[in-house]
């Protein structure tokens, strides 16, 4: 049977259909802040804090879980930083005099939260959301660079739209499965945290999570693209609408 529709059809039909929804996106852009501010710009640029907070010290050598501080990770859009009482839980107790602990202690005494700088954002016309990456197992290093080696948290990624859509096309050259969850021992997203928990302890870690820990660019070894076409499956996701335009803006 002859196609009735040419696949360009299906094109232009996502292209007018994203016409029709960016009026108001594109005059957006026009009308305002193409200009790039500093902290959106800067990729593997250390960024000054109200206080010196250290991933390296928390998250891999006292081995404190993502989510203790970064609670909403996994179930909503946006990662969140902690409230000053988070920190309270030990410096209340401990570091009590450290002037690098100033800025902590004043919030507390003063009920006014730290005002942290931010080191990764995207455009408000860009829809992005932390809890279906999770979800699917794709690691915080992915897009964040090595977190657990940070002493002053950097940008890790462009962040570019390239960037996000060389992984929408074919997400499978990131996933992988450790042993762990192959046996079914635990979910793919909590393989995500796994990574530091066997970093913290010092537990072997396979070749791609090594790469993933140093920041370096991840390398699936074949065999484990295979599993990761197959997680894919598994995982119900499907790449045909990942790329259009309406996923992203909205
Ligand atoms: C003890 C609390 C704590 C833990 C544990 C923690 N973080 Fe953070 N994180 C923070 C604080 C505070 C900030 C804001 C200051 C900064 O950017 O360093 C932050 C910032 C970040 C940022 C940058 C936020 C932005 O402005 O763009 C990323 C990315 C991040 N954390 C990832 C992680 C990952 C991944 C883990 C687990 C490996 C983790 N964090 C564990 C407290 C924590
Ligand atoms: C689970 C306990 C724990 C939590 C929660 C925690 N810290 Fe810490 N933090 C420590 C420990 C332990 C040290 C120092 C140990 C060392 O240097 O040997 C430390 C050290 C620090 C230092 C360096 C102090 C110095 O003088 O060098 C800063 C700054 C700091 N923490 C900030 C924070 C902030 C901000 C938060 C909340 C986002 C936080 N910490 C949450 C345990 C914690
Ligand atoms: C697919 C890429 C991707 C993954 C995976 C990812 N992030 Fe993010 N993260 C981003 C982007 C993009 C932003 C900027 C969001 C914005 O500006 O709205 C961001 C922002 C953040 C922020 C700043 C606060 C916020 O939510 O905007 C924190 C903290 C953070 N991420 C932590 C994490 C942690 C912890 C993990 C792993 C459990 C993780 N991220 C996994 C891309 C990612
Ligand atoms: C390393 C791979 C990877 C990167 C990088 C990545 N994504 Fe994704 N993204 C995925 C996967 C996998 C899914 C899930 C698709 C599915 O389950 O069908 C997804 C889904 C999404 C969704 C759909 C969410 C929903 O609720 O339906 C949005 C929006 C999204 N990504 C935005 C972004 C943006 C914006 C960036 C860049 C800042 C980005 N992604 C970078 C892999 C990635
Ligand atoms: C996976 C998410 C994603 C998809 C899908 C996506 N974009 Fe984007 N787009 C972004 C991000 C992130 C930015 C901001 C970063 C940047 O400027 O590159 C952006 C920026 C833009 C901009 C601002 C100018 C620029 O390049 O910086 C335009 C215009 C745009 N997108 C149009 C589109 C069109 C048209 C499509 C469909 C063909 C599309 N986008 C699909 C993520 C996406």
């Amino acid at each position: 049977m002859p196609q009735t529709f040419k696949p360009a059809a299906n094109t232009i039909a996502t292209v007018s259909l994203f016409a029709g929804a960016a009026v108001p996106f594109i005059a957006f852009l026009t009308g305002s802040t193409m200009t790039n501010s500093p902290y959106n710009t800067k990729q593997f640029v250390p960024i000054d804090q109200p206080a010196p907070f250290s991933h390296k010290h928390h998250a891999y050598e006292l081995g404190i879980d993502c989510r203790f501080c970064h609670a909403t990770v996994e179930e909503g859009a946006v990662a969140g930083v902690p409230a000053t009482e988070v920190c309270m839980t030990c410096h209340s107790q401990i570091w009590t005099n450290s002037p690098n602990l100033e800025a902590v202690r004043k919030s507390c005494e003063t009920g006014t939260s730290l005002q942290w700088n931010k080191v990764n954002h995207v455009p408000d016309f860009v829809y992005f959301n932390h809890s279906i990456h999770v979800n699917r197992g794709i690691s915080c290093n992915n897009c964040h660079g090595a977190v657990n080696k940070m002493e002053l948290t950097w940008k890790g990624q462009s962040f570019k739209m390239s960037w996000c859509l060389q992984c929408h096309e074919d997400p499978s050259k990131y996933l992988f499965e450790t042993e762990a969850v192959k046996s079914g021992t635990i979910s793919p997203r909590e393989q995500v945290f796994d990574l530091y928990r066997k970093l913290s302890s010092g537990k072997k870690l396979t070749e791609v999570e090594y790469q993933l820990a140093e920041g370096l660019p991840q390398v699936v070894p074949s065999d484990d693209v295979h599993a990761g076409v197959a997680a894919m499956k598994e995982r119900g996701i499907n790449v045909t609408q990942l790329k259009d335009c309406y996923v992203c803006h909205h």
